[in-house]
């Protein structure tokens, strides 16, 4: 029994950097608001030295992309995973798995978070395999090397990013 009490339902946690939300995240998320009564979509803080936007900028446009989705709730959380995990009564956390190149972070993190919080499972989802080979740090890379990142990305991302490239240029 953890300080906080047993936990909820179904509340499962999506955690990670989102910078920025890519299409293979809003598959995750959609197929997790399917399986759980609630998902919180939780944005580590202070992640990257040199994030292209806020962790509010991204929270903003995770709400905005999911605002007809009521059981997708967007938090950001700072500290041990695990530690959030219990505050909000989490059953599960929810990963993608994209490849094999994955599997090893991927086990590594489950084990430890296990480790921690025995009680908190890790599941792991597939994306649609359109999505397989997308990642937040390419999507950066293509984008600011001036490729096109239509249909990579939700468009409220397509737009945030071409209003950073605009305030660049200015
Ligand atoms: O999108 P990412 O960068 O793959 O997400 C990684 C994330 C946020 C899930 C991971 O770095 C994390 O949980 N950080 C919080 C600190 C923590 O709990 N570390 C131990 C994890 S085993």
């Amino acid at each position: 029994m953890t300080p906080f009490g047993p936990p909820s339902g179904r509340l499962a946690i999506f955690p990670g950097s989102f910078d920025p939300l890519t299409n293979g995240h809003v598959d995750i998320i959609l197929r997790s608001a399917h399986l759980f009564e609630r998902i919180i979509v939780a944005i580590l803080l202070n992640a990257e030295k040199q994030p292209l936007f806020t962790p509010d900028e991204r929270a903003a446009i995770i709400r905005e992309v999911f605002r007809a989705y009521p059981n997708v709730e967007v938090d950001t959380f700072d500290g041990l995973l695990v530690d959030y995990a219990r505050r909000r009564r989490a059953s599960a956390l929810v990963r993608g798995l994209r490849a094999v190149s994955d599997f090893e972070y991927e086990f590594q993190m489950a084990l430890m978070n296990r480790h921690l919080e025995p009680t908190l499972e890790t599941v792991f989802m597939m994306p649609a395999e359109q999505y397989t080979y997308l990642s937040s740090r390419l999507i950066k890379e293509v984008f600011t090397l001036g490729g096109d990142v239509r249909g990579l990305v939700p468009s409220a991302v397509e737009q945030a990013l071409k209003k950073k490239q605009e305030v660049k240029v200015q």
